[in-house]
């Protein structure tokens, strides 16, 4: 990626973290792991939660005895992390594009909530592969990402970088998927679930696929 488009999403997050001085009790964890509690209690490894942020499925990982190891590239966002959430594993501070921090096979189950939509699609297509690579045979990846009817959101607005990656007012990009889009970018996983609908999280609603694909290789 461009290292000014780089640059501008780590000032970008930086700043929202800073802005969102939440703590533990005003964090609102919504139920789209809930359909999955069979895959998330079925790991007996910690579970990665892939650009944390808040924390919204740290605490929900938590609530359900889970061990977690937390990442984001923001360091705001790692510090509130360790305070809110001292049960915590393991935290960790690294940008995706220079690759995820693990050994191969590291995982059985990865998390990736509104984490995986501000790459261009090679980086995209790298960081996929990455995540294959910390998977183990048979492991699961549960994410959400942008709708391309996400209009509150975004979505069709500003320039358009490549089909479906706009910058955004704030210089930063963002992608908004259609299903051909994830049945593309994951064609090396087995899709086991694969829906559009609506988190009501936000102030505006916001439309969103949600996605769990499992890597087989070697199965
Ligand atoms: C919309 S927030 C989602 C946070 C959390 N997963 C949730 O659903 O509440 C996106 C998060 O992805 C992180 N992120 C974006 N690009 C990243 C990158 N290149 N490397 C690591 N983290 C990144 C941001 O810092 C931000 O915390």
């Amino acid at each position: 990626m461009d290292t000014e488009y780089r640059e501008r999403s780590l000032q970008y997050w930086e700043r929202t973290h800073e802005e969102q001085d939440y703590d533990r009790d005003s964090i609102r964890v919504d139920d789209w792991l809930e359909p999955f509690d069979d895959i998330i209690m079925g790991t007996t490894r910690p579970i990665l939660d892939l650009g944390c942020g808040g924390g919204n499925d740290t605490l929900y990982l938590i609530n359900k005895g889970r061990q977690v190891i937390a990442c984001d590239q923001s360091e705001r966002a790692i510090q509130r992390i360790r305070k809110n959430f001292p049960e915590v594993m393991e935290t960790k501070c690294f940008n995706m594009l220079d690759g995820l921090a693990f050994a191969d096979a590291s995982f059985e189950v990865v998390i990736a909530d509104l984490s995986l939509h501000y790459f261009t699609g090679k980086d995209t297509s790298f960081i996929i592969s990455e995540l294959q690579r910390i998977l183990v045979p048979g492991g699961y990846l549960l994410l959400r990402v942008n709708s391309i009817y996400d209009v509150n959101h975004g979505a069709g607005q500003g320039r358009e970088v490549e089909p479906h990656l706009y910058e955004s007012g704030a210089g930063t990009l963002k992608r908004f998927f259609d299903e051909a889009d994830i049945r593309r970018f994951f064609k090396e996983y087995k899709i086991e679930y694969l829906k559009e609908e609506t988190m009501t999280r936000y102030k505006l609603e916001k439309k969103l696929y949600r996605v769990c694909v499992r890597f087989e290789k070697g199965e």
